[in-house]
């Protein structure tokens, strides 16, 4: 678990807050004390967590681009932060394809900017950098990742997060290595879902909209695996990972965080949960292509997280869907998203959460 002494009043320069992952982030470290200072361009839907839940009431909100070094630099310095955990990204397989150069930008300079920013700052005890598991080389095999494993990705999403990591390693390598230096991590995720994600060809948004919608939900892939799992699970990994590492320089490197074997299943089995929760006549159909390439199987070995972290997922498949399908319910019914959001974050931190809907 989290230790509430370790983030209370703790100093955290978050980027991506306004994003799915960050604005979870966010709400979970002011629920654990933190200061929250988030740096990132502008929500992109009304109904997104972080608007929804209010969290710029919450933090210090800035709005600002990573690939404009000076503004970051600025932005850090007058934080002074204790902790820099880098989320921001353009985070999507299908938009690298049609934005290459702002993906590489964003994602591989963005990380270099974070980095430089942060190496001139003596307040900073960690630095953490969410990657992907996207980041490994993909040779179609099926073998669960580790992550001594070589880094690659054909898709430019894929190999930015890949360069993401080789830049972190470096700058560890050159300027984190001292004594009193920052420590420096990397996380890699898989597909996470919950609550306020509305990103395009993502499957659970996917799948929210076209229910909101009523409309039929169009499927690419439906047999392709994925390791799935709600996004507090890894952000409550990411976070343990940070406090392993203010106290121990032997946590630096990276780290995977994934589901149990249980929730590595395929698209279509979770498009078959999501129906049975949402009910109301939800259904699915095939959507022919043509479809740009996307790996048919990844899986993470999370073996060291668990064995050193002592990390395991809280949430199953089943739990983590039932809160996800109540969240967009509740945002249909207009009640009150942010106190939703905030009981949903607490179930997790209590381990309430029932199996299937929680309704
Ligand atoms: N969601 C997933 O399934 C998943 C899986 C693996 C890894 N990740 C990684 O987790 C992180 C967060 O992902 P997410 O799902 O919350 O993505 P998201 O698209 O919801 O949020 C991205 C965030 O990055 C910010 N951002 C993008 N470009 C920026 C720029 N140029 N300057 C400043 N801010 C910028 C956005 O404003 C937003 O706050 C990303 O690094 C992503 O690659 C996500």
């Amino acid at each position: 678990m989290t230790d509430p002494a370790f983030w209370h009043g703790k100093k955290v320069f978050l980027t991506g807050h306004t994003g799915f992952k960050g604005a979870w982030a966010a709400l979970l470290l002011r629920r654990l004390g933190a200061s929250v200072y988030g740096y990132a361009l502008p929500p992109t839907h009304q109904s997104s967590l972080f608007v929804t839940a209010r969290i710029a009431d919450d933090i210090k909100h800035r709005v600002a681009d990573i690939r404009d070094l000076n503004a970051l630099r600025a932005a850090m310095a007058e934080a002074e932060p204790d902790i820099v955990i880098h989320m921001a990204a353009q985070a999507l397989v299908r938009p690298s394809y049609e934005e290459p150069v702002e993906t590489f930008a964003t994602n591989v300079m963005g990380t270099v900017h974070v980095l430089e920013a942060a190496r001139h700052l003596r307040s900073i005890q960690v630095i953490l950098n969410v990657t992907s598991d996207k980041c490994y080389e993909n040779d179609g095999a099926g073998t669960a990742f580790r992550e001594d494993d070589r880094l690659g990705g054909n898709d430019p999403y894929s190999n930015s997060k890949a360069c993401a990591e080789l830049v972190t390693h470096s700058y560890r390598q050159s300027f984190f290595n001292g004594q009193g230096a920052a420590r420096v991590a990397t996380a890699r995720a898989g597909n996470v879902f919950g609550g306020g994600d509305w990103a395009r060809d993502r499957l659970v948004p996917d799948a929210m909209q076209a229910f909101l919608a009523g409309e039929a939900l169009r499927i690419r892939n439906p047999n392709s695996v994925r390791p799935w799992q709600h996004a507090l699970d890894p952000v409550l990994g990411y976070l343990m990972l940070v406090e392993r590492l203010a106290g121990d320089e032997h946590f630096v490197g990276g780290w995977n965080f994934g589901p149990d074997g249980a929730s590595e299943v395929t698209v279509g089995t979770v498009v078959d949960h999501l129906i049975a929760l949402w009910g109301d006549g939800a259904r699915w159909t095939a959507d022919a292509g043509p479809h740009p390439h996307e790996a048919a199987f990844l899986q993470l070995d999370c073996a060291r997280a668990r064995a050193r972290l002592n990390w395991t997922p809280r949430l199953n498949l089943s739990q983590g869907l039932g809160l996800t399908v109540d969240w967009y319910k509740a945002l249909q019914r207009g009640q009150d998203i942010r106190r939703v959001s905030l009981e949903q974050l607490e179930r997790v931190l209590q381990d309430t959460v029932p199996n299937g809907a929680s309704r």
